[in-house]
């Protein structure tokens, strides 16, 4: 079983210590065929995902990518204590082994989740009598941490345990034995596994706010009073909805201000919801990919921030389509093949802008063949080689060239849509979106400028709150006085990437 490489190392610039010259050989492979951990570990950092036997063992194409991108296999559900001890008197480990196994032939580090969860206590175990349940309790945890203490090296001794006002919540271990039970469960992990990393594992603690407050006081707590924590598990299940945009930068400061106690912070398990998200599949698939190249951004320039873990290889297995609905939140489609969130990791583990804000995704080719118009006759020219859309005939001003843009908006992400036109000089030029959703029919300015004379850029920033259902969106340029010819002979729409608070340093 290889260990994994020691994250402290690995941010303090000594990987080459810590990595056989296997990995170097590795790391020298081009770059489209470097897996994702070989990135990972030029930016310092180790990737893991979850994964579950039967898929393990059911599906080649997954187990494949498991082990080819991931340092570190999570158990998604093999240790927890409802799933091991759902007998009484007999611990079933048959799960755990088989993952275990997969990893020594892949040499992946495991990830230990989670020892203490309210959610997985098992279903025969009373809570009548405190002593009893406490009892059962210290037994489940020491047997899992010694039954596995030489393959695991990081644990999540409690997990969810904070509600959302950043207290702790109601629980059944708290009803029966008390909030102390989280102290006694970190002390009792420390002296069962004394090399062990010991991490307190939480979701909606990624970004600032009460439970985010809640967490830190939590880390402090437990620092004063001795009590053993070596890291914090932020699990980074997003969804771009509720929480509207991400306060990128204020997750990084709050990274940083958990760094600053001592912890090592893992972002334990990451996937990222999009099918409620109003608009097109390529927009939401572009959204997510956004959201994921920020957040391994800003791990990657985090020092304390150590670990990403996916929770889970491709959309076809996600909890997410059993726990809540039908979604697309990891980076691997249903036939295995790499969504956009996967090349935004690669981007981010390079340090590199991502693709996303450099692609092209309007669906307009050189020769302009989807551009139609809003009115007067639409003439089609090939200029010195350069193809030209030319409208005349124009009777209103707002007649125009246009294009459809609903194949790929989507709420959540600020496009940047431009073209190259020419009018008489003087004119106003102006860039107008028409979208016709559950809202009506509505007119939004995007831009507007005074024609040159000369041919010029017209760009403008769409952000559009679409509501279903959505008919059709174009956006088409006009300004022009009736009478007047307006030429366009490119367009072009890429994602409006922030000069990056999350990826500078
Ligand atoms: O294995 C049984 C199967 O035999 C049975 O037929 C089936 C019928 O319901 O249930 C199967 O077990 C389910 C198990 O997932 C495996 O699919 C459990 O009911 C179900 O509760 C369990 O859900 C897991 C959940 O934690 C609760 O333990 C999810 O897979 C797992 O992804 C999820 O992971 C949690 C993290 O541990 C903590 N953070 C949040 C995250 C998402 O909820």
């Amino acid at each position: 079983m290889r260990r994994w490489a020691s994250t402290a190392a690995v941010r303090l610039g000594l990987l080459g210590l810590c990595l056989g010259s296997g990995w170097r050989a590795q790391a020298a492979e081009s770059e489209p065929d470097s897996s994702l951990r070989v990135l990972a570990e030029r930016a310092g950092l180790t990737l893991g995902v979850a994964v579950d036997t039967p898929v393990l063992n059911g599906d080649p194409a997954h187990a494949a990518l498991a082990a080819r991108h991931f340092h570190v296999l999570t158990p998604e559900n093999a240790l927890k204590w409802g799933h091991v001890e759902w007998q009484q008197g007999r611990r079933d480990t048959r799960a755990f082994e088989a993952i275990a196994a997969f990893a020594a032939a892949n040499s992946q580090g495991l990830r230990g989740h989670a020892l203490v969860w309210d959610r997985e206590i098992p279903a025969w175990l009373s809570r009548d009598d405190p002593r009893v349940f406490d009892a059962a309790l210290a037994d489940h945890l020491q047997a899992t941490m010694s039954d596995h203490r030489d393959l695991i090296e990081v644990w999540d001794v409690v997990n969810e345990a904070l509600g959302p006002d950043g207290h702790r919540a109601p629980s059944s271990l708290v009803e029966v034995l008390g909030p102390s039970y989280l102290e006694t469960a970190f002390l009792r992990a420390r002296a069962e596994a004394p090399q062990a990393r010991l991490f307190y594992n939480d979701y909606a603690v990624l970004w600032p706010g009460p439970k985010a407050d809640g967490l830190v006081r939590l880390v402090k707590a437990l620092q004063q009073a001795h009590v053993p924590i070596d890291g914090v598990g932020l699990q980074s299940h997003l969804h771009l909805v509720p929480e509207g945009r991400l306060d990128w930068p204020g997750i990084r400061a709050h990274l940083r201000r958990l760094g600053a106690l001592g912890v090592e912070i893992h972002l334990s398990e990451v996937d990222v919801r999009v099918a409620d998200l109003a608009g097109a599949d390529q927009g939401r698939l572009l959204a997510q990919a956004d959201a994921v190249y920020r957040l391994v951004s800003v791990c990657r320039l985090e020092p304390a921030c150590t670990h990403v873990a996916f929770w889970g290889v491709s959309d076809r297995y996600s909890w997410i389509d059993t726990a809540i609905g039908p979604d697309d939140p990891l980076l691997w489609d249903e036939q295995a093949a790499p969504k956009p969130a996967y090349f935004a990791v690669q981007d981010a583990l390079l340090g590199r802008p991502w693709r996303g804000c450099t692609t092209n995704i309007s669906g307009v080719g050189p020769s302009l063949e989807t551009v139609t118009t809003t009115g007067g006759r639409l003439r089609r020219s090939l200029e010195s080689s350069q193809a030209e859309v030319v409208v005349t005939d124009r009777t209103a001003s707002w007649h125009g060239p246009q294009v459809d843009v609903r194949a790929w908006l989507s709420e959540g992400l600020t496009f940047r849509l431009s073209a190259e036109v020419q009018t008489a000089e003087g004119m106003p030029l102006q860039w107008t979106l028409r979208v016709v959703d559950g809202g009506g029919t509505r007119f939004l300015k995007v831009t507007e400028t005074v024609a040159t004379g000369a041919w010029q850029s017209l760009e403008g920033l769409l952000q559009v709150d679409l509501q279903p259902p959505v008919e059709t969106v174009h956006a088409y340029v006009e300004g022009p006085n009736a009478g007047h010819d307006l030429a366009l002979r490119s367009v072009s729409a890429t994602v409006a990437c922030a000069p990056s608070e999350a990826t500078s340093p």
